[in-house]
Order: C-alpha cells, then structure tokens, then sequence
C-alpha cells in the first residue's frame, strides 16, 4: 500500500477550481486530508482497493484521485459543475489514471428512484457541501444518496457542530454512525466576501452503514441490492469520460443513461 507521505505528494499538485462557484460552494478538501481520508479508508477498512467506488460532487477530483491512488477497481466521480468536471478530467490524464469514470448530474436526482446506480457502488465517499443558512441540510441530502447507491459504507465529512443532529437523523434511518475522526479544516478564502485568509472549521469524518434490521419510514424507496460490476466498466479509461453540458433536463437524461447500461 502507498505510504501517507506519498499520497499527499501526489495530491499536492492537483488542480483547484479554476473559478470557484459560490451557490455550489466549491473548495477543495486540503490534500493532507483527503489522504488521510483515502489512507485510513483502505487501511482500516480495506473498502477502496479493487472496489467499485463512487466520489459524489467530486469537483477537481480530490477524493477521487485520492480513491484511484488507493487502487479502487474504477472510481467514478459526479458532479453537476462541467467546468469542474473538466478540471477533474485533467487531473485524472495528468495522473496517468485511467480506470476512472466523469459523469455530470444533479446527485440529489440519483437516488430519487430505483437507477442504474442503485446499490452498485461497494464503497461512497463524499465531501458533500456543508450547507449554509440558505441551504442548511444539503450535506444530509448527500449522505442519503450516497446510502442509497451503495450497498457497503459511505464515507463523509461534516461540520462537528451538526453532529447530534447527524447521529439522530441517521438513526431514524436506521443508519450506524461511526465518528473516525475530527479534523481541523482549513477552508481557505475562496470568495471575495470571506474577510480572512482561511477560517479553520472541525469536521467530522464520519462512517456511515446500514443497519439492515432497521424499517426506515422516511429514508429513499429501497430498491434490490445489485453488486455485480458492469463487464464494460473494467475496460473504461479516461477518454470515455462522460462530459456531457447537462445545462437542461434532456442533456441530464443523457448523462444518466448513456454509456453505463
Ligand atoms: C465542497 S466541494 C468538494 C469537491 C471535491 N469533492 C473535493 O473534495 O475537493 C462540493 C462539490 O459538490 C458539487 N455540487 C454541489 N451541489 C451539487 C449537486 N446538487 N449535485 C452535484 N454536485 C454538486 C460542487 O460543484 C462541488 O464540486
């Protein structure tokens, strides 16, 4: 396995949003955190090598070149942001890593109903945004995604000042939640309204699992559990990228059932 050191190395050079979009709240996770992430993830848990693994709102790719590193089967990452997503293509080529997939989408639309990506995934991790006063929950609409494309963990971050109300929502759904870690993170001054350098937030790196004995009234429809990688997706590479403008509902629709059946 890569030592810490080394992949925090790698992840140095990545690039950052190019021009930060503030209604999306773009920032990149600190390199020396998403290896830690990554790190810890495989090292404890084994749940990146050789797996099948989602990045939800992967931005630049952080996580997901972080993921990819760490020797996951394919990573795929989605976002809604095609200026992001084009970073991201870049870091991936720049990288060399090929068993890796973009696609733009609204994440909050794929788990609406039984999709393709319905309990595909071994393993989803996310730095969902944490939700400002205009848009408070968003990170808990993430993880509810992300539970439901997976039929293992789900790996997030969250601000340390939500985590009761984490922890008691999650267990209405019948979810564990398992605090790995606090980390003081280091939000840099992204935006011309944000009057310091940076502001050091604690966010929590949060485990999430499913308690199956558990009936969720509230949580998304369950759908059957489908584990199987799609054949075609051990020979993907990244000029197949899926770099679709999903500016209207139709290109979305595009994105969402293109090459992946
Ligand atoms: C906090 S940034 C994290 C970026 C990246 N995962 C990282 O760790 O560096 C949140 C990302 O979520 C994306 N995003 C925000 N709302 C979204 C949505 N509704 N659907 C898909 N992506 C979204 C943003 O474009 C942004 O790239």
């Amino acid at each position: 396995m890569i030592r810490l050191k080394e992949l925090e190395s790698w992840l140095q050079d990545l690039q950052d949003f190019e021009t930060p979009k503030v209604a999306l709240e773009q920032y990149q996770t600190p390199p020396h955190i998403a290896a830690h992430i990554a790190h810890t993830i495989q090292a404890s848990f084994g749940d990146l090598e050789g797996k099948l693994v989602a990045d939800l709102g992967c931005g630049c790719g952080m996580l997901t070149v972080a993921a990819a590193i760490m020797g996951t089967a394919t990573v795929v990452g989605f976002d809604i942001d095609s200026d992001a997503l084009k970073t991201c293509k870049e870091n991936l080529e720049e990288l060399e890593i090929t068993a890796a997939e973009l696609v733009q989408a609204e994440v909050r639309q794929l788990g609406v109903s039984c999709s393709r990506f319905t309990k595909l995934f071994d393993t989803v991790l996310l730095n969902p945004s944490f939700g400002t006063k205009c848009n408070q929950g968003t990170d808990l609409e993430f993880v509810q995604v992300a539970l439901e494309l997976s039929h293992g963990p789900v790996y997030s971050l969250h601000k340390t000042s939500t985590r009761a109300h984490i922890i008691k929502t999650a267990s209405r759904w019948g979810v564990n939640v398992q605090v790995l870690a606090k980390l003081r993170y280091d939000l840099p001054n992204t935006y011309k309204f944000h009057k310091k350098k940076s502001v050091d937030i604690e966010v929590d790196f949060i485990k999430f699992t499913v308690n199956c004995h558990i009936v969720v009234e509230d949580f998304i429809k369950p759908c059957p559990h489908r584990s199987t990688v799609p054949s075609k997706w051990a020979k993907l590479d990244v000029k197949h990228m899926e770099m679709l403008d999903g500016s209207n509902q139709t290109n979305r629709q595009t994105a969402l059932s293109g090459d992946f059946a």
